[in-house]
Order: C-alpha cells, then sequence, then structure tokens
C-alpha cells in the first residue's frame, strides 16, 4: 500500500469524526482505514461510551487504545456506524468483505441508524464487480455453494486458509455482472449454506466520504 493511499485514508478517517456524537454507542467496521478511523476515534475515547465491533481484529485495536467494546446484545442504539468498502457506486451501494469481516459489519450496518463509509477515491466505481464478491458459507456447504454460484453465472474461488471470525469459510466470486445488485444480494443469500454476502445494497451507505487528492468529498 503506497504512503499516498494511506494518507487519503487518513483523511476519510478524519472526516467521519464529525459524525461521533458525545455519549454514544460507535459502530466500528473492519479494514485499513477503519484501523486509522479508530486510532482517531481514541483521541475522543472519554467522551464516547464505547464501541460495537465488526471484527476480532478491530475489537484488538480498540481495546489496545482503551476504548471499552460492547456485546451487540446489549446495546440498544447504534446511532452511527463507520466502515470502508471494496467498492462503492454512486447509489451508496457496495462490494465488503475483503477482509473476511462482511457477516458481522452487515449486522451491525442493519441496527446502525446511520452508516458512513470512508474511502479513498480508488474505491468508487460505475459498477459493482471488478472486485471478487465475498461470500460467507458454513464450510460444510462450500461446494454445493460454489455449484450453486456457478448457476448465477459466477467464478466461485475459495479463499483457502481463511477462517472467518464465526468459524466459516469465504467464496470469493469473480466475473460477476452486477446489473441488479439489490436482486443479487437476495439470491445469493437464498442459497442454503450462505451465510452472508459481501454485496451491501438493499442496506448501503447513508453518506460516503472519498478522500481524493484535493480533499474529502461528502456523497449522501
Ligand atoms: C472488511 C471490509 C473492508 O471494509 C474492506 O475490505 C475495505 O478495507 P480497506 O479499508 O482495508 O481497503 O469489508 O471485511
Amino acid at each position: 500500500m503506497s504512503g499516498n493511499a494511506d494518507l487519503l485514508k487518513k483523511a476519510a478517517a478524519e472526516a467521519a469524526m464529525q459524525y461521533i456524537e458525545n455519549g454514544t454507542v460507535v459502530g466500528v467496521g473492519t479494514g485499513s482505514t477503519v484501523n486509522f478511523f479508530i486510532d482517531e476515534l481514541a483521541k475522543r475515547k472519554d467522551d464516547i461510551e464505547g464501541a460495537v465491533s465488526s471484527s476480532e481484529e478491530s475489537t484488538k485495536r480498540l481495546k489496545a487504545h482503551g476504548i471499552e467494546v460492547f456485546d451487540l446484545n446489549s446495546v440498544a442504539d447504534v446511532p452511527v456506524y463507520i466502515d470502508g468498502a471494496d467498492e462503492i457506486n454512486e447509489h451508496g451501494q457496495m462490494i465488503k468483505g475483503g477482509g473476511g469481516a462482511l457477516t458481522r459489519e452487515k449486522i451491525i450496518a442493519a441496527v446502525a441508524d446511520k452508516f458512513i463509509c470512508v474511502a479513498d477515491d480508488s474505491k468508487r466505481v460505475g459498477r459493482l464487480g471488478s472486485f471478487p464478491l465475498p461470500v460467507e458459507v458454513i464450510p460444510m456447504a462450500r461446494s454445493y455453494v460454489a455449484r450453486e454460484i456457478v448457476k448465477l453465472g459466477g467464478d466461485p474461488v475459495w479463499r483457502q486458509g481463511f477462517t472467518t471470525d464465526n468459524g466459516n469459510w469465504i467464496l470469493d466470486v469473480h466475473n460477476l455482472d452486477i446489473m441488479k445488485p439489490m436482486e443479487l444480494e437476495s439470491d445469493l443469500n437464498n442459497i442454503v449454506g450462505v451465510v452472508t454476502n459481501g454485496l451491501f445494497a438493499q442496506r448501503g451507505a447513508d453518506v460516503a466520504l472519498i478522500a481524493r487528492e484535493d480533499g474529502v468529498e461528502t456523497l449522501k
């Protein structure tokens, strides 16, 4: 990762801080952009109540900063969820899960009032699908799910050697022509053995903070 890309990720992460209200539990995603956000959040750790986290990786980083991490079941209200994306289109629909945390990410995104996506401008796309779509599967269903995905026109590749925080496996689906993201999201989730897929179309981002060389653009 180039230093310049890191600067852009950091700029997007810093811009997200304006959405954080004192006294609240903050929803925290996963990935290198979110890591910059966690480091920023640490500067305000005494102002917030704590966080809910979408991965063991983010939980570790939050705790290392002394930020309390709550079980989502014990939290009634998550006003804001901050997370990155592998691709995002003009409607705030995304492909996520490059880091394999898609299921917990999708759960917190569902609970949160507002989803703020933080990304550098390399993640902006006209049409979703160049980035292989991650699908989390129950291990015993891997081959069956792969065959069903082929029927949908995708080329699934098992992310070998990787196990999700939930004890499951990932299929990265190449060559999908994602003309109708909401429908494909449902179709994939309807395959028995799929836990969830990395299309965040039905619940996309409410706000995207896209960092470019000349500043951070806010898309709503
Ligand atoms: C992890 C994700 C990440 O948000 C996505 O992969 C982007 O990561 P990064 O900020 O490192 O580019 O969905 O499951």
